[in-house]
């Protein structure tokens, strides 16, 4: 079984994720981390070098891949897409085929703008995020993928509440689908 975190930059996919990961006992996946291991170069640089749309390609295959191998191994784990990466729907199809369950980690616009600038500015965030440039361009993005993000089968909002109680939330709200322990 795979649960998908998606949402915009700032959501809190990465940090949710593995907490949640660690109460189910279940392997934690950050598909950015995995795509700049199978590139052997960070985000930033695959956006430098080939662009977005470079970069889009490399998130697609390595998104396919993963599903693949996990298809066949069976095991379970929760998966954190990056921002772009529910958007394209090749990449929705794929979750979709393989029954993977979609979960929205909802916050305004705003807020999310102030959790990348703290965490870019305070640390905490090893990651550049080569789309995260204005206030503006950054809202209207987010604005932008919205509907898509609405279409997950889960949505949780996050605003002023703590990983682990997002963690919480997730669990409960899926405690009826997850496989029994033992
Ligand atoms: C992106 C978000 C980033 C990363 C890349 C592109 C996006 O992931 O995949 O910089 O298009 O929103 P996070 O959402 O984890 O920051």
């Amino acid at each position: 079984m795979v649960i998908c975190l998606v949402g915009f930059m700032g959501a809190g996919k990465s940090s949710v994720g593995r907490a949640l990961a660690q109460r189910l006992g279940w392997r934690f996946i950050d598909l950015d981390d995995l795509i700049e291991s199978r590139e052997g170069r960070t985000v930033a640089e695959i956006f430098a070098r080939m662009g977005e749309s470079g970069f889009r390609n490399a998130e697609s295959n390595t998104l396919k891949e993963l599903l693949t191998a996990s298809a066949l191994s069976g095991a379970s784990m929760v998966l954190a897409l990056g921002g772009g990466a529910f958007i394209l729907p090749e990449n929705e199809a794929v979750l979709q085929r393989d029954n993977i369950i979609t979960v929205f980690l909802s916050a305004s616009a705003q807020e999310l703008w102030q959790r990348c600038l703290t965490k870019q500015t305070v640390g905490g965030d090893t990651r550049l995020r080569p789309l995260l440039k204005d206030e503006a361009s950054f809202k209207q993005l987010c604005q932008e993928r919205f509907p898509n993000y609405e279409r997950a089968q889960v949505a949780v909002t996050t605003s002023g509440k703590s990983v682990d109680a997002i963690a919480d939330e997730i669990h409960s709200a899926l405690a009826a689908s997850l496989p029994e322990k033992g």
